[in-house]
């Protein structure tokens, strides 16, 4: 029989090792139960089921598994967004690109493309921001389209989604008014790879395998062959290398470069425009 069978819910709340935050998520996941219900119904015992699932799913926790993975859900720009294990879980940094984005989207049926979508959090929120827009997404992970793929579905937005090695499976004479992209940036060998909820992400969504900036390359080398002239380009990158960001976007003759802090008042994201 598992340990908290029988506990009110309402102490088992405050007896639970995790963060009070992570407590209340995890015993609304196992019981069923909503936020005002675990107030409204303190007293209410945990079923047998309840306290075998809750205990696993703490130990899970204990264990370093990310929170998003265990619930496998995490909001994102005001969408909730089904996460697993084949998709980065959505940072709220990545959160400023959508806003860069949404403010040089023109108006009308303006293309963008996100490229290595993940779960979708970007491109999904861009088509649910703006149903006028044609939205592609490309990633090369088939598991990940298909996460994204339900995003889109569940979260009423219109998304072409495409399997592609970055530019590889766009046609020659595909134009976008804007690309952004949010690539794998950490270096081979970082230790950040090796701590944290990064231990449970997938390898290919976090690293280039290289020195953090190959994937980063590769984009801004092919993005002007698929802007429309006065098109932007708004990459998310690791927190030093803004600079490096910056100076591959003028070698590619890009105009406007720059780059924008996030909250925390790290320069998250950098761009360019294609000369008109
Ligand atoms: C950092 S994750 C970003 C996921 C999502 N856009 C977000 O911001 O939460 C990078 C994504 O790029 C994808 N990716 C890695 N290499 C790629 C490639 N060669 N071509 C296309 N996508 C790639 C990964 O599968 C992963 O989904």
């Amino acid at each position: 029989m598992a340990i908290l069978s029988g506990t009110p819910v309402g102490a088992a709340l405050t007896t639970l090792p995790l963060d009070p935050l992570e407590n209340r998520i995890l015993l609304c996941h196992a019981t069923g139960l909503t936020r005002i219900q675990l107030i409204t119904q303190s007293e209410r015992p945990l079923a047998d089921d309840e306290a075998a699932r809750l205990e696993a799913l703490v130990a899970r926790r204990l264990a370093g598994e990310p929170i998003a993975y265990i619930v496998g859900k995490r909001e994102f720009f005001g969408l909730d967004f089904e996460v697993s294990d084949a998709v980065l879980i959505p940072r709220p940094d990545t959160e400023l690109i959508v806003e860069l984005a949404l403010e040089r989207l023109p108006p009308g049926d303006a293309r963008l493309l996100d490229m290595g979508t993940g779960s979708g959090a970007i491109a999904v929120s861009m088509a649910h921001a703006r149903p006028d827009a044609r939205v592609t997404a490309l990633d090369v992970s088939e598991a990940a389209l298909a996460v994204a793929r339900r995003n889109a579905a569940a979260n009423g937005a219109t998304v072409r989604f495409l399997p592609s090695d970055w530019y590889a499976a766009l046609g020659a004479d595909e134009r976008f008014e804007l690309i952004a992209s949010n690539p794998p940036y950490i270096a081979a060998g970082d230790a950040h790879l090796a701590q944290g909820d990064l231990r449970f992400e997938p390898v290919g969504a976090l690293t280039d395998h290289a020195d953090g900036l190959a994937a980063l390359r590769t984009i801004v080398a092919g993005a002007p062959g698929y802007l429309a002239d006065g098109g932007w380009l708004l990459l998310e990158h690791g927190y030093d290398q803004a600079a490096a960001v910056r100076a591959l976007l003028a070698a590619r003759g890009f105009s406007e470069v720059r780059s924008w802090q996030d909250l925390a008042g790290i320069e998250r994201v950098s761009g360019g425009r294609l000369a008109a």
